[in-house]
């Protein structure tokens, strides 16, 4: 017999970056973060996992490729997960013992992967939601993140719609790091956001080892951590709740620009934003000193890719001046919104 259970999970785009860890086993970070989830339509990862007595090992499939299963962070997700089934088969012994079987995992990513796109965050999330859905667990998905996030940090962030925060936490063995929702998508369903595809190679310098080398490099770095991130976690969850636009588009970008420049201070230094990028910066800040107010954000994480978080009444104006002004960039892809997608092109 084989069980299975499938599930999708969205993309997470961080308006206040993570970058920077004080446990890399755990993925424990330096600083609390908080992202917008978007819409599943367009960028999502689809997962399903079983498990069979007739599976020789576990295993892992991502977009038709046998990915290596070995790793911590794989090897993390499935033992807490297979530990939460064991706790309910001991409960119950009419359960079937599915803790003790060989997983299966066959993942698809509806976009390029390690773009900067945040496939890690989508994909592990997905795991983590399939095999917990597999094996039934009752558990929260606050719960859950607390698995996600040992996976890809960012990943805790994708088991919840709408607008999600990562609390830091402070103890050591990560209990009390984990995801939470700030407020659903319904709460401020006029939120869009565009993403403009500048290139879809796969990245110079991953996450993982560039926080790194940031924490360890970089002497403006813990200004950042210790100081800039804690009061603008304050302002922006204030920011979304009140759905001001213009002060969530201030701290947006100022983070973003924030986090690059610590990795320009890394030695040697990251580059993950290229002329592309400073261009569609250019084009947003032109944007709103046109009309006055902040109506357009812009966002990058580690890659050229822009984010452009803007509102649903501006869309003409904002997707408009960005084609206009960006003429000739290839890759103008897709417009992700809070409800759909569209082709821009
Ligand atoms: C720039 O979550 O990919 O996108 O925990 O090592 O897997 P690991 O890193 P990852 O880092 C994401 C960094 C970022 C900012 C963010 O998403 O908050």
């Amino acid at each position: 017999k084989i069980y299975t259970a499938s599930t999708t999970a969205p993309v997470n785009i961080a308006v206040i970056k993570y970058w920077g860890k004080r446990d890399t086993k755990l993925n424990l970070p330096t600083n609390s973060s908080l992202s917008v989830t978007l819409s599943q339509d367009d960028l999502r990862t689809h997962t399903t996992a079983a498990c069979s007595s007739q599976f020789s090992a576990d295993s892992l499939i991502l977009n038709g490729e046998p990915q290596d299963v070995s790793g911590a962070r794989q090897q993390a997700c499935f033992r807490e997960l297979r530990s939460l089934r064991a706790a309910l088969e001991a409960a119950d012994p009419s359960l079937p013992k599915l803790s003790t079987l060989p997983l299966k995992i066959v993942s698809e990513n509806n976009f390029p992967t390690a773009a900067g796109l945040a496939s890690s965050a989508a994909g592990f999330a997905a795991l983590v939601r399939a095999i917990a859905d597999l094996y039934q667990l009752p558990q929260s998905p606050t719960e859950l993140s607390r698995i996600a996030r040992q996976g890809s940090g960012s990943a805790c962030r994708s088991l919840f719609g709408g607008y999600v925060s990562w609390e830091q936490g402070e103890a050591a063995n990560g209990s009390d790091s984990l995801a939470l929702e700030v407020a659903p998508a319904s709460h401020w369903p006029q939120m869009r956001a565009a993403i403009l595809v500048v290139s879809a190679a796969k990245k110079g310098v991953s996450s993982t080892s560039g926080m790194q080398a940031t924490v360890a490099t970089s002497a403006l770095f813990p200004h950042r951590a210790n100081v800039v991130v804690p009061e603008r976690m304050v302002q922006m969850k204030q920011a979304i709740r009140d759905r001001d636009f213009e002060t969530f588009a201030d701290l947006t970008m100022r983070d973003s620009n924030q986090f690059h420049a610590v990795c320009l201070d890394t030695s040697p230094p990251i580059f993950y934003m290229n002329d592309v990028s400073r261009a569609a910066i250019r084009v947003v800040e032109e944007i709103n000193r046109l009309a006055g107010k902040r109506v357009a954000a812009y966002t990058f994480d580690a890659g050229p890719n822009a984010v452009v978080y803007y509102l649903d009444e501006n869309e003409d104006l904002v997707l408009g001046s960005l084609k206009g002004g960006l003429k000739g960039v290839p890759g103008w892809r897709a417009s992700v919104t809070a409800e759909g997608v569209q082709g821009l092109d």
